[in-house]
C-alpha cells in the first residue's frame, strides 16, 4: 500500500543485482512511495543486465560505480544530483562481498589480501560514500542513509567467516559517521540488521538452507522477508523517523532477543 511517504525525495540505491536482491525490493517500494532515484552497482554486476529491467520499471537511470573507488563515487553522486535535479535525501547501501567466503577459506586461515577486499567492499565503501557525499555537500538536511547488516557483527555464526568482521566495522562506521554527519548537517545514518534472506549474497554462505530454517524456528515472528525489509527501509528514509540515528536496528522477527524457542528446545529431548 502506497502512502506517498517518499514523495519528492531523491535517492541513490546501491546493490540491486537481480530480483532477489533486497535493494531491488527497496527500489520498487521507494518508487511506489513517490521517490525518484538513481540505481547503481559495480560495473561487473551490470553484465547480466537485469538492473535495466528495474530501471525501466521505476523510471530510473543506472550509473555503474565500484563502491570502493572514491573517483567512481564522486562521479556517481555528482551525476545523480544532476539527473534528479537537486541534493539527495536518502541512500541505501546494500553491498556485501567476501572473496574468502566465495572461495571457501576457513576463518582461521583466510587470505589477507582478500580480507582487505572484504572489509573495503562491505564496510569501507560506506565510509567512502558518506565522506564523498559530505565533501560534495550532496545530502539534504535530515537526509537518511541506511546500510544493511547481519547479527554476526555481535555474535558468532561460524560460516559467516570474515563477513562478521566487515559487518562489525560497518556498524562502527555507522555510529562514528552518524555522529559527525548529524552534527554537521542533521543527516541520519543507521544499519538495519536483517534476518537471513534468500539472495545471491545470502546463498554464498555455507550451510545457508539449514541456517535459514534454524533462524526461522528461533524467531517468534519467523524470518523477516526481503519485502518486509524494504518496508522498514522506506520508513527509515521517511520523515517519520527523523530522530533515529547511529543505531543498529534489528529487523529479524525477534531472533536477536531470543535465547531459545520451545520449538527448538523440544528437538533436544528426542
Ligand atoms: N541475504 C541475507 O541473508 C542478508 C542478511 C542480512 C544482511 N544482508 C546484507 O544485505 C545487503 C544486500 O545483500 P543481498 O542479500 O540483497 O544480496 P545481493 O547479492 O543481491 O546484493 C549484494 C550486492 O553487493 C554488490 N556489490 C559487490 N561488490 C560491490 C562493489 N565493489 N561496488 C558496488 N556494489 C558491489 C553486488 O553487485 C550485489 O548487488 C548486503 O550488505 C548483505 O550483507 C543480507
Amino acid at each position: 500500500m502506497a502512502n506517498d511517504l517518499l514523495k519528492g525525495k531523491r535517492g541513490i540505491i546501491f546493490g540491486a543485482l537481480n530480483n532477489q536482491s533486497i535493494a531491488w525490493k527497496v527500489a520498487q517500494r521507494a518508487h511506489e512511495e513517490g521517490a525518484t532515484f538513481v540505481l547503481t552497482n559495480a560495473p561487473i554486476a551490470m553484465r547480466m543486465g537485469e538492473i535495466n529491467e528495474l530501471a525501466a520499471q521505476t523510471g530510473s537511470q543506472v550509473i555503474p560505480a565500484d563502491a570502493t573507488s572514491v573517483e567512481d563515487l564522486e562521479k556517481l553522486i555528482t551525476e545523480s544530483m544532476e539527473i534528479l535535479g537537486g541534493k539527495i535525501d536518502f541512500i541505501l547501501h546494500s553491498i556485501g562481498m567476501s572473496p574468502n567466503v566465495r572461495k571457501g577459506k576457513h576463518y582461521t586461515d583466510i587470505n589477507y589480501s582478500w580480507y582487505n577486499q572484504t572489509l573495503d567492499v562491505s564496510a569501507g565503501s560506506l565510509h567512502k560514500t558518506l565522506s564523498t557525499a559530505m565533501k560534495l555537500d550532496a545530502i539534504n538536511d535530515w537526509g537518511s542513509v541506511v546500510a544493511l547488516t547481519y547479527i554476526a557483527a555481535q555474535r558468532i555464526f561460524p560460516d559467516y567467516n570474515d563477513m562478521a568482521d566487515a559487518k562489525s566495522l560497518l556498524e562502527s562506521i555507522t555510529r562514528s559517521f552518524g555522529y559527525h554527519y548529524g552534527i554537521q548537517k542533521k543527516v541520519r545514518v543507521n544499519t538495519i540488521s536483517q534476518s537471513p534472506t534468500v539472495t545471491t549474497a545470502g546463498q554464498g554462505i555455507k550451510g545457508f538452507t539449514e541456517f535459514i530454517n534454524f533462524s526461522e524456528q528461533m524467531s517468534p515472528l519467523g524470518n523477516a522477508s526481503a519485502e518486509a525489509c524494504a518496508d522498514y527501509c522506506i520508513s527509515m528514509f521517511s520523515d517519520l523517523t527523523r530522530y533515529v540515528t547511529m543505531q543498529n536496528l534489528f529487523h529479524d522477527g525477534g531472533f536477536s532477543n531470543t535465547g531459545v524457542t520451545q520449538q527448538v528446545i523440544e528437538r533436544f529431548g528426542e
